[in-house]
């Protein structure tokens, strides 16, 4: 549904003051060609009318890292608050920490504004993910089963536990708008066991619902055997393309908790979304595969695949957070 520009700065208005974006403040919006124009000429709206010292900056990314540009770092880390239309996570290039280490707030941004304007954050949004947290963060033992032949154990507590919220309030915090889920990662070499994908579940980069069951036999914290019909073969191919055996690898795990997100917004928004409705929609278990150096581990490698699933039940050290897909709270 279109949204008008009028809704959309108010929207873009609300969610920088969640994000304690303050008159005086200075905020680089970090952007591409391509970016969504309409996003881009609200956040400008919003920012003059708060008052804040606002700069754009477009950097060259394709042949040399941002990270080896010192003028625009440096802009970067000397700057309040950042609005990232690039997605810098993604570049695998290590400039985030960098950034973020220096207090500045960050906010990612790059669903079209229906989904924005849809899923503006809450604060109960930011607690419901905070008490998952502290869940996930004193666990030692994740497990996910389903009735469709699920059954995965990981070791978990070495790698650090990530929260989206959908928006960026506390120093050298990181969020994405929309979102509204948590994970870690395994500790390595921990998986174990068998991931079955059925018909609905969304694989990511591809942006579509697996129609026919993939079964994923799972050993020593790699994927060994990927088995099924035609997703199953094209899942195998897309992977076996990056001639990485790190690409088999499980990555980061964990589960959605928005009431607002979609498992449908796919269906409806097709290419034109990032999918944070799929990452993000309440219950959905969030299996992933590939590097760990966002979770503060060592590998890498470009074929990252984010792989949220329905009707998986969860628990930690054996005590139930989800399940067959619906949240436990408690
Ligand atoms: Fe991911």
């Amino acid at each position: 549904m279109a949204v008008t520009q009028s809704e959309l700065v108010r929207t873009w208005r609300h969610v920088l003051d969640m994000c304690k974006v303050h008159s005086g403040e200075t905020v680089a919006l970090l952007t591409r060609p391509g970016a969504n124009a309409q996003n881009l000429a609200a956040a400008y709206h919003a920012l003059e009318d708060i008052g804040c010292h606002v700069f754009e900056l477009q950097p060259l990314i394709k042949s040399r890292p941002l990270r080896e540009n010192k003028v625009a770092m440096e802009a970067l880390r000397n700057s309040n608050f950042i609005l990232d239309f690039i997605g810098l996570h993604l570049l695998r290039t290590y400039e985030l920490d960098l950034i973020t280490e220096t207090g500045a707030r960050m906010l990612y941004v790059v669903e079209p504004p229906e989904a924005l304007v849809r899923l503006v954050p809450t604060v109960e949004d930011k607690l419901r993910v905070q008490r998952a947290g502290e869940k996930l963060r004193g666990a030692r033992k994740l497990r996910v089963q389903s009735d469709a032949g699920t059954d995965m154990s990981v070791a978990i507590g070495d790698y650090k536990v990530l929260l989206e919220y959908g928006y960026s309030d506390e120093p050298g915090h990181w969020d994405h708008w929309p979102a509204g889920f948590l994970a870690t990662w395994p500790n390595e070499g921990s998986a174990n066991g068998v991931v079955v994908l059925e018909a609905g579940d969304i694989i990511f980069p591809f942006k579509s619902y697996v129609r026919s069951p993939i079964r994923l036999d799972i050993e020593g914290g790699y994927i060994r055997k990927i088995s099924g019909g035609f997703d199953a073969d094209l899942l195998r191919e897309f992977m076996a393309q990056h001639k990485d055996p790190e690409a088999y690898a499980v990555s980061h795990l964990g589960w959605g908790l928005s009431s607002r997100a979609r498992w449908t917004a796919l269906a409806l928004l097709g290419q034109g979304t990032n999918g944070n409705d799929g990452r993000s929609f309440e219950g959905n278990f969030l299996f992933s595969t590939g590097p760990n150096t966002d979770g503060g581990g060592k590998r890498d490698t470009l074929c990252h695949l984010d792989i949220p699933m329905r009707n998986c039940s969860v628990s930690l050290d054996g005590v139930p957070v989800t399940e067959r897909g619906v949240v436990l709270d408690n």
